[in-house]
């Protein structure tokens, strides 16, 4: 049977389970109808808030690449690297809502069988910030876009009520989500940051409020290197930098290992993997934990902005791997290798009896619940 890359994910029916992620591939009305064009299955827009942002003086992004056989890391640019990973201190869409608000129905137009989640944000301190998130909400599902999802986990706010801020917080995630809820008619997906000690106390106040999905990661608070030669960091602007977000291939083994924590503890919720996602194999990685959709961000920006190589890399991939094993669904794989992440005493050792996990076992009881 030939396979069937169609997946239905919190209600809504996926051409296929690969969507952009919230960044600059979606900062446009363009780039999104170019990357429904390239066969992309959704997109999440650039978050989307009420009051303009203004970016750094600078660039906003750069990339990280590392030297094949010699230890080099830098941003210069330079033949014969690879991609360690992307760095950016990019703020939410500098476009205000009233200007997402058209493009969103005419994207839909264009294309309605695709998926428009629209990403948004505010903040969380008062009764009227939590207002603005329903503004935002429902601006965005009169239009016309699917789902929404809730931007818990920007990285570089100086505000304590918002973005990762929020993120860290499992009763503002809650309420957060709850004001949303109280309006929304289209599934809540909440977007965490990796950077908690346990996500899955943030997923449970997600979920508690009402969303239908969680999806994880957004980039890992980080710095840029500095310069060897100059002592200066590699991004900067008057020699000064400040915290900012790491996506790319370096986060897909730090993003996985927050999934499969997420996806033990809630086996029957659903989840959007993202992190590293630059082919299938990657992508393979977050469904057989459990998801029912996977987002692109990094791989996409350096692939004509909007990933025409990536999506057919993934879509044949996707084929080709199916086909292999013999699945004709997204059903027949997600979460087959959920159960394979364990506590590391039950990994096996030589000698079965020589390791407790780090307890002794008291002489004359039984042995202890771990
Ligand atoms: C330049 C840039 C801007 C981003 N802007 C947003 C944003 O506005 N909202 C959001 O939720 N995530 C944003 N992200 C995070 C991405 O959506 C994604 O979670 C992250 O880059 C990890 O995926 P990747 O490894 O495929 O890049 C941004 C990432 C980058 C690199």
């Amino acid at each position: 049977m030939a396979a069937q890359l169609a997946t239905t994910f919190t209600g809504l029916r996926f051409e296929n389970p690969f969507l952009l992620a919230s960044a600059p591939p979606t900062e446009s009305d363009n780039n999104i109808l170019r990357a429904f064009d390239a066969g992309w299955g959704g997109v999440v827009t650039k978050t989307i808030g009420l009051h303009p942002v203004v970016n750094v003086a600078g660039p906003k992004t750069r990339f990280l690449r590392a030297t094949p056989d010699a230890t080099q890391l830098s941003m210069q640019k330079r033949p014969g690297t690879a991609l360690h990973s992307s760095w950016n201190w990019e703020l939410i869409s500098d476009k205000a809502l009233d200007w997402w608000v058209p493009r969103i129905a005419r994207i839909k137009k264009a294309h309605p069988a695709r998926i428009l989640v629209a990403s948004i944000m505010a903040g969380s301190g008062t009764d009227d910030e939590l207002r603005h998130w329903q503004t935002l909400a429902k601006a965005c599902q009169d239009e016309g876009a699917d789902a929404l999802e809730l931007n818990l986990s920007c990285p570089h706010m100086d505000r304590k009520d918002m973005g990762s801020n929020i993120g860290k917080d499992q009763g503002l995630i809650s309420i957060v989500t709850q004001a949303v809820a109280e309006i929304a008619r289209v599934p809540i997906w909440a977007k965490l940051t990796p950077s908690t000690t346990d996500i899955v106390l943030e997923a449970g106040g997600a979920f508690l409020g009402g969303a239908a999905a969680v999806s994880s990661s957004n980039t890992f608070p980080s710095l840029p290197l500095i310069d060897p030669a100059t002592l200066e960091f590699e991004m900067n602007v008057d020699g000064l930098v400040s915290s900012g977000g790491l996506g790319g291939p370096a986060i897909l083994p730090l993003s996985m290992a927050k999934m499969a924590q997420l996806t033990q503890a809630f086996p029957d919720k659903a989840f959007s993997g993202i992190g590293g996602v630059a082919e299938f194999a990657h992508a393979l990685n977050y469904f057989v934990l459990g998801c029912g959709t996977v987002q692109v961000c990094t791989a996409a920006m350096l692939d004509h902005a909007i990933g025409p190589n990536v999506i057919a890399q993934l879509l044949q991939g996707m084929r080709d791997t199916m086909d292999r094993h013999g699945w004709s669904s997204l059903d027949d794989f997600r979460g087959i290798r959920r159960d394979r992440v364990v506590t590391h005493s039950k990994i096996r050792r030589p000698d079965t009896k020589a390791y407790h996990g780090g307890y002794e076992e008291a002489e004359g009881y039984a042995a202890s619940e771990r």
